[in-house]
């Protein structure tokens, strides 16, 4: 998505003749955007990506979706959902969800069947571990610290790679997901402003190949899930080039923006989606006005819901609350937010955070899943009340 890129081999002249060495003709696919109108990316294959042998629905993990009732402002431990280990698609555990984008969250030990998702582009936070995202595109490797943008509909097989397990934040959108317009010149180059640029996205580089007959991939399409399996393996790309494929930034790579006093947390936004955005707050010097408070003043977004995931440091608005590595908290449209009792005072004179969080802010309600209920911690809305 964020710019062109050509990877293995492909013709001078794209829709003409390019054949193998046999000499019978590699399949083109077009893989595209809002009907023609928008990104695409042209994939060479050795065997018709259009065939299948056998289709059957597939029943995926069933979750359910309840409002927050009584609302409240919410605080997750993820790390209580640790279980026997997991794969990263299948495994995952919904916590979050509305009719635009859900998000869960897995401890993954082990490879995911091929999947592909067509309801939309899923990015997904690394943790801790390492993850390895393969791809009719190619191979993408990533490490802790590492979104993860995979486009709707990309057939693909997430492998948790590192020593220990794999862990994943997972933001599944009904849409696409991609940096924030504004910091996009009309033609789609990062502009000088923007926090990140080319140089810190990374794709797929060498083509992925694999041979083999009679294979399975789970399909997630717009009215349920379906098992395909394809005449042959979908790994049969020779080259490609386009602006839609897989890629990855780092989160450590995102240059935070400051000022004299305290920025609001649009500075922030990395990427956006149908709906919601998504932030990272990054360890920065923070706000230099000699009578500056750096933690946030308490706010209202009337029209926002606020997940924040915390992946790193101390989150110094948060300190006493209970809110550790891992934590996700939720602070709803209706509810006023803010720091922690005695948070704005002790941040008076504190030039440095060492703070890691992903934030998703969205514009439409966000329903609880059963995981957030194993999870939940109840005595969160009332930590602002608390003396000292
Ligand atoms: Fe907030």
């Amino acid at each position: 998505m964020p710019y062109y890129r050509r990877v293995g081999e492909v013709p001078r002249k794209r829709h003409t003749q390019f054949r193998q060495p046999d000499g019978t003709l590699y399949a083109e696919e077009l893989m595209g955007q809002e009907g023609f109108s928008s990104d695409s990316s042209l994939l060479y294959h050795r065997h018709a990506p259009t065939a299948i042998v056998a289709a059957e629905e597939f029943a995926p993990p069933a979750y359910t979706r309840v409002p927050n009732l009584p609302l409240k402002p919410r605080h997750l431990r993820t790390h209580k959902l640790d279980g026997a280990g997991a794969d990263p698609v299948l495994g995952r555990r919904h916590l979050l969800a509305n009719d635009d984008v859900r998000i869960g969250y897995v401890l993954a030990d082990r490879p995911s069947p091929l999947y592909r998702n067509a309801t939309g582009d899923e990015c997904l936070y690394v943790e801790a571990g390492g993850l390895r995202v393969e791809s009719t595109f190619g191979a993408l490797d990533a490490v802790a610290g590492d979104y993860v943008v995979i486009p709707t509909s990309t057939i693909h097989r997430l492998v948790p790679t590192g020593d220990g397990p794999t862990r994943l934040l997972t933001v599944e959108a009904n849409g696409h997901i991609g940096p924030p317009k504004r910091y996009l010149s009309v033609r789609g180059q990062f502009l000088e402003h923007s926090p990140y640029c080319e140089r810190d996205v990374r794709g797929p580089d060498t083509p992925l190949l694999v041979d083999g007959e009679d294979v399975e991939v789970l399909v997630r399409h717009r009215r349920g899930w379906t098992r395909y399996t394809y005449a042959n393996h979908p790994f049969d790309v020779v080259g490609w080039d386009g602006h839609l494929y897989p890629w990855a930034f780092s989160i450590h790579d995102f240059e935070p923006i400051t000022g004299r006093i305290h920025q609001p947390p649009p500075v922030h936004q990395t990427f956006q989606g149908p709906n919601f955005v998504i932030c990272s707050f990054v360890p920065r010097k923070v706000d230099y006005h000699p009578d500056a408070i750096p933690v946030p003043y308490n706010h209202h977004n009337v029209d926002s819901d606020e997940m924040l995931f915390y992946t790193g440091g101390n989150y110094e608005a948060r300190r006493g609350s209970g809110i550790g590595q891992g934590s996700i908290s939720l602070h709803p449209s209706g509810f006023t937010h803010g720091p922690q009792p005695g948070a704005a005072e002790r941040s008076i004179g504190v030039d440095y955070f060492d703070e890691l969080a992903v934030m998703v802010d969205t514009f439409r309600p966000l329903d609880l899943c059963e995981a957030a209920a194993e999870c939940e911690d109840d005595g969160y809305a009332w930590t602002w009340a608390r003396k000292g």
